[in-house]
């Protein structure tokens, strides 16, 4: 077994959880957020200072990394670890979901999915044999089953065909993955589907449980439905789940989404909203969202968020921040990323510390009295 899930307790006042995961390239503290590296980069990072504002493990991609540079480059560097000089967990998505919501044109078959490159137009085809041998190029930690991600809305019909579909996948995904032989060193997460359907998500969990995969994954989820919706599912999925596994939620990382995520028993996370929204001048802040850019921070000399004391607000004032944006200063990108990723990493450690003294409850209370409830 590559990976090993060890529980060290549970919250009195929510029922979350803390644990450690423990994988090839080290152990994680969990819940945990996974900053994101499409394209072997979290964008604007160097692995140092990810690492000094304590990511514990990122997250990369399958789909990108195929077309750009090619998995077997990346093989014949000695892995992803090497080629972009990260030594601490990595783990990869499949390329199912870039599929979906990255190609307009695509033809789904048993077999796997024809699609046209994001890039060029170019013909493809991914299979959940082809997702596992790219995983195994990129030598990942923790690896995904390749899986159909349905849109949402959705009809119950088409819901409950993908479904099926992706647990056949699951298991093709698993055959390929033990027979070359990289279970030892990578392990295979299968990934739950079902849409809104409480039914759906239960059956989905089920098949894949059978199957034994040693962490799961809940797809489909913020693709655009209501955050209740997310909440319910989430509550009908876990209990299906087993307790000795890690539990990963995909694509979440809004900070009220990762309490509540947390609150119903998940223990990983990722997503681009950080990164993503700091690049735009958007930060998070312990009194809620702040835009940089925004004229009333002309004369601001004061920093960012005065409560926390990352790099850049240690050193940087608001003012400093919007003329680096308003001149289209590089620097600009590195400050707002480097804070926005602190910032979150820095609220899963203080959840971990509240489920620790059994005062989740309590905590959530606190943050959001301060950081407002504009959810989002
Ligand atoms: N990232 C966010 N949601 C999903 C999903 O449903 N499937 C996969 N493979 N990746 C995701
Ligand atoms: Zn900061």
């Amino acid at each position: 077994m590559a990976i090993r899930y060890e529980h060290i307790k549970t919250c009195k006042q929510t029922g979350a959880r803390i644990g450690k995961l423990h994988t090839p390239h080290g152990t994680i503290d969990t819940p945990i957020f996974m900053p994101v590296g499409t394209l072997a980069t979290v964008k604007t990072m160097t692995p140092e200072e990810l690492a000094d504002i304590g990511s514990q493990i990122i997250l990369s991609n399958t789909y990108h990394l195929w077309l750009r540079p090619g998995s077997d480059i990346i093989r014949e560097a000695g892995g992803l670890h090497k080629f972009m000089n990260w030594d601490r967990p990595i783990l990869t998505d499949s390329g199912g979901f870039q599929v979906f919501s990255l190609s307009d044109r695509r033809k789904i078959e048993e077999e796997g999915v024809h699609f046209r490159s994001h890039l060029d137009g170019s013909k493809l085809f991914l299979s959940p044999e082809k997702a596992m041998d790219i995983q195994h190029d990129l030598g990942s930690d923790i690896m995904m089953a390749f899986d159909e991600c349905p849109p949402f809305p959705a009809e119950k019909k088409y819901v409950k065909d993908s479904i099926e579909r992706t647990s056949r996948w699951a298991e093709r995904c698993l055959n390929h993955h033990v027979k070359e032989g990289h279970d030892k060193n990578q392990a295979l997460f299968g990934i739950v589907q079902g849409g809104e359907y409480s039914d759906l998500r239960a059956q989905s969990a089920k098949e894949l449980v059978a199957m034994d995969f040693p962490g799961y994954s809940i797809g489909g989820l913020s693709v655009g439905e209501p955050k209740p919706i997310m909440y319910r599912v989430l509550e009908e999925t876990v209990p299906f789940l087993p307790e000795d596994k890690p539990r990963y939620l995909m694509g979440v990382g809004s900070p009220d989404a990762l309490i509540e995520g947390v609150i119903r028993g998940i223990d990983m996370f990722d997503c681009v909203l950080p990164t993503r929204i700091a690049r735009n001048g958007t930060t998070m802040t312990s009194k809620g969202r702040v835009v940089v850019k925004n004229k009333k921070f002309e004369r601001d000399f004061t920093p960012l968020d005065p409560g926390c004391d990352c790099y850049t607000c240690r050193n940087y004032t608001k003012a400093y921040l919007r003329h680096l944006f308003k001149t289209d200063e590089i620097l600009g990108l590195r400050l707002t990323t480097y804070h926005n990723l602190y910032f979150l990493l820095k609220l899963m450690e203080d959840i971990r510390t509240a489920i620790l003294n059994d005062q989740l409850m309590d905590f959530k209370e606190a943050f959001f009295e301060s950081y407002g409830l504009n959810v989002e």
